[in-house]
């Protein structure tokens, strides 16, 4: 007989909100409820997430919504949040958007069940990749890439075009971390159209999106044939990802990068390795939560510096003061640029790229004293709107304000009100690596050029499970002073910021 529940006791696949939550009815939904189909009156397939927005402005805090027969609580009240936030009595929950993924990505870190084994031995082999030491040998590498996407702007300057925004923060964020994490170079500076593994990688994305929306015994055949495209969208991620761990150990090694860490490393004290298929799971896992995240926070975050230009005045000057004449700022001199950092922290704050976490009760328990909870009942925390709760953020909440980020104004808060990289356990094991990445880049493009906005453009926001500005376009222009030297030249983009050479990808 097929197994019903979870090595955990809880039944296993989706599990409804009446499930768990005893006193749902007192937990607000939208108006207009149909039989069978649910809250689908005025719901937009494409952008659920900016629907669950404009819900919980309405219902607050907790609210819940139904979609053919299974419901769901939502929550974003900071004192929800924070109570939440207890990893005594709550854990991550992987449903949903996450659930979705598990055909692509398996047990690997972000999709695995917190019972399964390979989630502590990924974490445990893998988090030494991203100590601080680690960390300041990615740098040079970081400023290669950086390098690359300069040279594409710098042309497009000179013949006063516009630039693709995203799609430029796209190429940067995945030849960046294909480098630094596997020695790979996909050369999308190079290519006129995405590299396969971005069309195969947002296919697959916005097909684990839509699968939200239908009903699931419907999606075989609703979805058919979009169906029939992801299962050859995994397929070539599979492809690329085997290629580059082919190449891998063709080479006989790298010098100690994620890769190596993956194929090598034992555990420190049982001496277990990873599976040959948990690492193609977990190459896979660091591709895409390595770069499709970040492209965004920094593709809004150049969306919010382009139509505030007192504020990209201020991150310049500071620029120009912590880094001077410097061609290749180093490590130390990024952690020092206090602003620019406050800039990507309040454009997180407005649109953190991963929209949401989800969160389950680890045994029966009372939310904020509140909402009774029995173990495995789950919510989805909407982080746009905890990150405008007017009670935190004030009644201003919506308006872009770097201060907000000051050390006395983040310490002046409550903890548990900025969460873009999740909480507890299952947080995010790349923050750091964005938050340096994210801020040299802007750094060095902020003293590079001016950035004019199209004055045409209005803010629209993209949903694939992650956030991303449609269709933003600036017009860098190079800035005449102060002169900044050119950071030593890679040969071709061929050689990493390094020196070791990398392996390009034949797809
Ligand atoms: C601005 C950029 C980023 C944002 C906003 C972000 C956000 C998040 C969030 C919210 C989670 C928790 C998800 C959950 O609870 O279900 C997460 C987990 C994760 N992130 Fe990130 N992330 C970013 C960059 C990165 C980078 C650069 C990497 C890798 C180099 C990365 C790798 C991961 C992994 C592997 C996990 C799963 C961790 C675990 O469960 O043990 N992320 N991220």
């Amino acid at each position: 007989m097929a197994e019903t529940t979870t090595p955990a006791g809880l039944p296993k696949g989706f599990r409804s909100a009446e499930l768990g939550w005893p006193e749902l009815h007192r937990i607000p939904h939208p108006p207009y409820r149909l039989p069978l189909l649910g809250d689908l009156i005025g719901a937009s397939r494409r952008t659920p997430l900016q629907d669950s927005l404009k819900y919980a402005r309405r219902l607050g805090p907790i609210f819940r919504r139904n979609a053919f027969g299974k419901e769901f609580v939502f929550t974003w009240g900071a004192s929800l949040v924070a109570d939440l936030a207890d990893e005594t009595r709550f854990a991550k929950h992987v449903g949903l958007g996450v659930a979705n993924l598990r055909p692509v990505a398996g047990d690997g870190l972000f999709t695995a069940y917190n019972h399964e084994p390979n989630w502590q031995l990924a974490h445990d082999v893998l988090a030494p990749g991203f100590h601080r030491e680690a960390m300041a040998g990615y740098h040079t590498m970081m400023l290669a890439v950086a390098e690359r996407l300069t040279d594409h702007w710098d042309r497009a300057a000179a013949a006063g075009r516009t630039v693709d925004v995203p799609g430029d923060m796209t190429k940067l964020t995945l030849e960046t971390i294909a480098r630094t994490g596997f020695g790979h170079d996909f050369g999308s500076f190079e290519r006129s159209r995405p590299h396969p593994f971005v069309t195969a990688m947002v296919g697959t994305l916005s097909y684990a999106q839509r699968l939200n929306n239908v009903p699931a015994p419907l999606a075989p055949l609703l979805l058919r044939r979009a169906g029939r495209r992801n299962a050859a969208d995994i397929a070539r991620l599979h492809r690329i990802v085997d290629e580059v761990v082919r190449a891998r150990r063709a080479d006989g090694g790298g010098d100690g990068d994620l890769l190596d860490r993956m194929l090598d490393t034992a555990h420190p004290e049982t001496g277990e390795r990873l599976s040959s298929e948990n690492v193609r799971r977990q190459v896979i896992t660091f591709l895409v939560a390595g770069h499709e995240t970040t492209s965004g926070a920094l593709s809004f975050a150049l969306y919010y510096l382009s139509r505030h230009p007192d504020v990209a005045a201020r991150a310049r000057a500071e620029v120009d003061r912590v880094w001077g004449g410097t061609a290749a700022p180093d490590y130390a001199q990024v952690a020092r640029l206090r602003h620019v950092r406050r800039v990507l922290d309040e454009s997180l704050r407005l649109w953190p790229t991963a929209p949401a976490f989800a969160r389950e009760a680890a045994r029966d328990t009372v939310l904020a004293g509140e909402h009774p909870m029995r173990r495995g009942a789950w919510t989805l925390v909407l982080t746009p709107m905890l990150h405008r709760d007017p009670e935190v953020w004030g009644a201003d909440a919506e308006r872009f304000d770097p201060d907000r980020f000051d050390a006395q104004a983040v310490r002046a808060r409550p903890p548990h009100t900025f969460k873009p990289f999740g909480t507890g356990a299952r947080a995010c094991i790349g923050r750091q690596f964005a938050l340096h990445e994210a801020t040299l880049v802007l750094g060095l493009l902020l003293r590079r050029y001016e950035l004019s906005p199209d004055p045409g453009y209005r803010l629209r926001v993209t949903e694939r499970l992650t956030l991303m500005p449609e269709g933003l376009r600036l017009r860098p222009q190079r800035r005449t002073a102060p002169a900044v030297p050119r950071a030593r030249r890679t040969a071709g983009g061929t050689v990493s910021g390094s020196g070791r050479p990398v392996r390009g990808t034949g797809e």
